[in-house]
């Protein structure tokens, strides 16, 4: 299918203006990341086996980015959920002032619903193509998770999951305060079921759920950049850490001194030349017909 990149930037522009006036936003972090890794996400995007016309869902859809690209950039349906209302609201705005200004939508072409992965409420055998990319590595359950996908998909239908995996990010020189901080990061989202190796196991995960013809790649970045502060890499990351402070004090996992310290550090860290890799897994997988 062709894709029409005509409407990136615009859309680029919307998610970028909304940033600026909504500054104390929830998760401003996410936002930021969406824009950030736009390359990454729409280089995806040109890959993916939708059918013309085809129904495509995007679980945890977050301010829906994937989504929205998708939509302004192919002739296809999409749903675009996230069990966050705040979230699934900030996307439906960005899509009308998008559409506002390109005038490309036709009626229905997009959605935008509150849904849980584990409960969707979509009738079997709905889509054609599923997508989720960096949720996985939140569920507590995604066996379950995958069970509701498999049952909304058509027979032949896709699913494609992106997602993290520790093992592909590492970085020189190493930088301790940064190390500190994602190690608390990283317990915090274990001790919520969450699991940052969720990569390497989505393939097994596929067939325990009865996909097949299981597919997979991973998505390898890398750059050998100078960090100077206040650079928007050093900075999302920094917001990252700091709207997890609190979750990561009342579970004691470092005291509020200490990340104070280390976030401190993590400031000073900058200016220095490094070398940074990170990969995700992406994996794709078909139901039976
Ligand atoms: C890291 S964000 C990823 C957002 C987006 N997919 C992206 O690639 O930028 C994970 C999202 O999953 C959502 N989420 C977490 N658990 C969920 C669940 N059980 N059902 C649906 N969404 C969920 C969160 O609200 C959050 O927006």
């Amino acid at each position: 299918m062709i894709i029409n990149v005509d409407y990136y930037p615009i859309i680029d522009e919307e998610y970028r203006r909304y940033l600026n006036m909504n500054s104390d936003m929830k998760d401003y972090w996410l936002l930021e990341q969406t824009l950030y890794t736009g390359m990454g996400r729409r280089d995806l995007i040109k890959t993916l086996p939708i059918p013309i016309m085809g129904k495509a869902l995007d679980l945890g859809s977050g301010y829906g980015a994937m989504a929205i690209d998708m939509a302004f950039s192919m002739p296809i349906q999409v749903y675009s959920t996230d069990f966050e209302e705040d979230k699934v609201e900030v996307a439906k705005v960005i899509a009308e002032q998008v559409d506002r200004r390109v005038n490309y939508l036709k009626p229905g072409e997009i959605f935008f619903k509150k849904a849980n992965i584990y409960e969707l409420d979509f009738e079997d055998n709905t889509f054609d193509f599923v997508i989720s990319r960096f949720l996985f590595q939140h569920l507590k359950d995604p066996a379950k998770a995958f069970s509701e996908i498999y049952r909304v998909l058509k027979p032949g239908g896709i699913v494609c999951t992106i997602d993290v995996d520790e093992s592909f990010a590492f970085s020189y020189p190493e930088t301790p305060a940064y190390e500190a901080l994602y190690a608390a990061f990283k317990k915090m989202q274990e001790m919520n079921g969450g699991d940052r190796q969720i990569g390497r196991k989505l393939p097994t995960m596929l067939r325990e759920n009865n996909f097949v013809d299981i597919y997979t790649q991973v998505d390898m970045q890398s750059g050998y950049e100078y960090t100077a502060t206040g650079d928007i890499a050093h900075r999302f990351i920094r917001e990252r850490f700091l709207a997890a402070r609190n979750e990561i004090v009342e579970k004691s996992i470092m005291s509020a001194d200490e990340f104070d310290q280390w976030i401190e550090k993590f400031n000073e860290e900058v200016e220095l030349w490094q070398f940074t890799a990170s990969g995700q897994v992406v994996a794709f997988a078909r139901k039976m017909n």
